[in-house]
């Protein structure tokens, strides 16, 4: 086990997503190794999109890990009704999950409109601590969050109902059509939960995430900067394109 990240650079789109899904098959196919489910954190946002889509198209053949495959929220908007498109377990659905034939059984999601947000924090955190993580995919957030672990977040933290930054609501905006259309609050694993995982893969694409990525990778380690748990982390890979390693490293391997 190494707690130094692995970088692994794309020279251009395409090969980000190809590099993406060979690296997500080879965790999958490691995890696979031991018995039962094989537990998956995902992510939206716009950076996996290509990856889904090569999962899909190139390896949607290996049901013998697909059929065990267990999808884990990451984190999801609070307080919408269960068929609101806009929740991250529906978009996921539409995405990856379905097109790969996960069944509902198989995810552990988030129940948006739970009465009560610290029993559902519970209920989570519960799953979390008997299952555990194999594999999380994560991204960048261009503030440093990962999943809603926003600037502060603590590094043991469990599982909690959070206020959306200004950056996260602008960031999410995009998506809905409008500020207006995002929801203001959300749950999410904590980085507590998250930094057991047993394989980690970060997903960085794009120059707006240049410099991030190099504060990630270079700035003290520190809550203000949530991303830099990951250097704490065993076995974190990072798939990166060539534009949001541009300030990251003088001269990135290939
Ligand atoms: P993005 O989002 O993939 O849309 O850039 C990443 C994130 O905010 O975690």
């Amino acid at each position: 086990m190494d707690t130094a990240p692995t970088l692994k650079i794309a020279p251009n789109n395409a090969a980000f997503h190809t590099l993406a899904a060979d690296i997500f098959m080879g965790a999958l196919n490691r995890a696979a190794a031991k018995n039962g489910p094989i537990r998956v954190v995902l992510p939206t946002g716009s950076t996996p999109l290509g990856l889904y889509r090569e999962l899909i198209a190139h390896h949607a053949h290996r049901r013998d890990l697909w059929d065990r495959f267990h999808y884990v929220a990451l984190d999801d908007y609070a307080g919408l009704a269960p068929d609101d498109r806009r929740l991250f377990s529906n978009w996921l659905a539409r995405d990856i999950l379905t097109p790969l034939s996960i069944p509902p059984t198989h995810r552990t999601i988030f129940n948006s409109a739970a009465p009560d947000p610290s029993a559902e924090c519970a209920r989570m955190d519960a799953q979390l601590d008997s299952n555990g993580i194999d594999i999380a995919v994560l991204g960048l957030g261009t503030n440093g969050h990962i999943g809603f672990n926003e600037p502060g977040s603590a590094f043991d933290a469990r599982t909690r109902l959070i206020h959306l930054s200004a950056d996260s609501l602008a960031a999410n905006a995009a998506y809905w059509g409008g500020m207006d259309h995002v929801p203001p609050t959300a749950y999410t694993l904590g980085l507590g939960h998250i930094m057991r995982a047993r394989e980690t893969i970060l997903l960085v694409q794009g120059p707006h995430k240049a410099e991030i990525l190099h504060r990630m990778l270079h700035d003290p380690i520190s809550t203000a900067l949530p991303a830099t748990a990951l250097r704490q982390m065993y076995n974190v890979t990072i798939v990166a394109d060539q534009a949001a390693m541009s300030a990251a490293e003088p001269s990135p391997q290939t």
